[in-house]
């Protein structure tokens, strides 16, 4: 706008968008996944709080969950899983050009994971960064580095989600420690494959649900000291029943938008591959879009809730072991901390 002209009274909205309008077809050129080899189970959670695993089964679906040795971190987990999408994308570790990683539990809080990932996997010529949304990490890196490579600005990316979430649970509140497991899950994403397109991203936060999830200390506005130590402050808190309302209608919501805004119904996508934070979530969100279970990615079962690791996870799985076939239509849907969510949507 020049000088010249008033400024307009009111401002107008955006038009709803449509499907993506992109530069380049962006693709996923392989995945990958890791877990470290310890197994907690629900018998040994019994030793460490009041809670059984009949209770851990009924409510959440998880029976056992993965947690790294001592002195292992997100690099380690983040480094093997990228390894093993590298190697099935093809793709020489020199050749990445960017490394995104999502978490919230890095080695450490300076320098950034990516650093680590890129020592520890030989990237010799990458950029990288970290990123921080929770459990929709993942699908908040993949469209990132997405829309990276489909305006040039790079031409491939290794997109790596990794939790270790014990360092971060408190072992004796048995609202929540019954949840969590360390893991990762990686993708390369690059250009001319005829498979794994990516087709569109719908990501969204509510600030007003910050408190829901949170680790209250060990921030800038909390730094750490003897006192919230003392209090436990250093450890994550959940609100589990209002997440687990806002779970369910975060999923309905963007799965709706996702396949409106792309001319599809629900019968149209072949496979859809959420969060595993809760069974009993994923099923409710199932009958409510009307989606019939065997549609649906689940491994809750052996992994408990991986956070940014949770999805690209359970897609590898289901890529590795057939549930998803060329050609299949895929939906990844996440929410978590943030409040947050998204969903992505792809060709296989
Ligand atoms: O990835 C995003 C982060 N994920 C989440 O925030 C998880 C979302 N929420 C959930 O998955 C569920 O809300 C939980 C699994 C956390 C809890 O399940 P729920 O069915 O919502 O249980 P509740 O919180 O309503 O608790 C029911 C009862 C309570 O006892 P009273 O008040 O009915 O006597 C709890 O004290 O179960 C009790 N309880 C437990 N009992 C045995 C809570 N945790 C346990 C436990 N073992 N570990």
């Amino acid at each position: 706008m020049t000088q010249d002209q008033p400024a307009p009274a009111t401002r107008t909205r955006l038009k709803p968008r449509t499907s993506g309008e992109r530069l380049r077809q962006v693709a996923i050129l392989g995945t990958g996944s890791a877990a470290p080899e310890r197994v907690l189970d629900n018998t040994e959670l019994e030793q460490l709080v009041d809670t059984t695993d009949d209770w851990i089964v009924t409510r959440t679906g998880m029976r056992e969950r993965r947690i790294v040795a001592p002195g292992e971190g997100a690099s380690d987990l983040a480094a093997a899983a990228g390894r093993r999408a590298l190697e099935q994308a093809k793709l020489a570790p020199e050749d990445v050009e960017l490394i995104i990683i999502a978490t919230f539990t890095p080695d450490r809080p300076l320098p950034a994971t990516a650093c680590y990932v890129q020592e520890k996997l030989g990237c010799t010529h990458a950029a990288g960064f970290d990123l921080s949304i929770a459990c929709t990490g993942f699908v908040n890196a993949l469209m990132t580095a997405d829309s990276l490579v489909a305006v040039g600005t790079f031409r491939n990316a290794l997109v790596i989600g990794v939790e270790v979430m014990s360092s971060v649970t408190d072992y004796e509140d048995r609202d929540s420690c019954i949840l969590f497991g360390d893991a990762a899950g990686a993708a390369v994403v690059g250009t001319d494959s005829p498979s794994g397109e990516l087709l569109d991203h719908v990501v969204r936060i509510d600030g007003s649900g910050t408190e829901l999830i949170a680790i209250p200390s060990g921030g800038s506005v909390a730094p750490i000291n003897a006192d919230r130590l003392e209090a436990r402050e250093q450890f994550l808190r959940l609100s589990g029943r209002q997440v687990f309302k806002f779970a369910v209608s975060a999923i309905c919501d963007v799965v709706s938008e996702m396949i409106t805004r792309n001319g599809l119904t629900i019968a149209d996508i072949n496979c859809f591959v959420p969060h595993q934070a809760n069974l009993r979530i994923i099923e409710a969100a199932a009958a409510r879009l009307g989606i019939d279970m065997d549609r649906v990615v689940v491994n809750i079962e052996r992994y408990g809730n991986t956070s940014a690791a949770s999805v690209p996870l359970a897609l590898d799985e289901a890529a590795r072991g057939g549930k998803i076939k060329s050609g299949d239509l895929v939906c990844l849907v996440a929410f978590g901390a943030g409040l947050s969510w998204g969903a992505t949507l792809l060709r296989w």
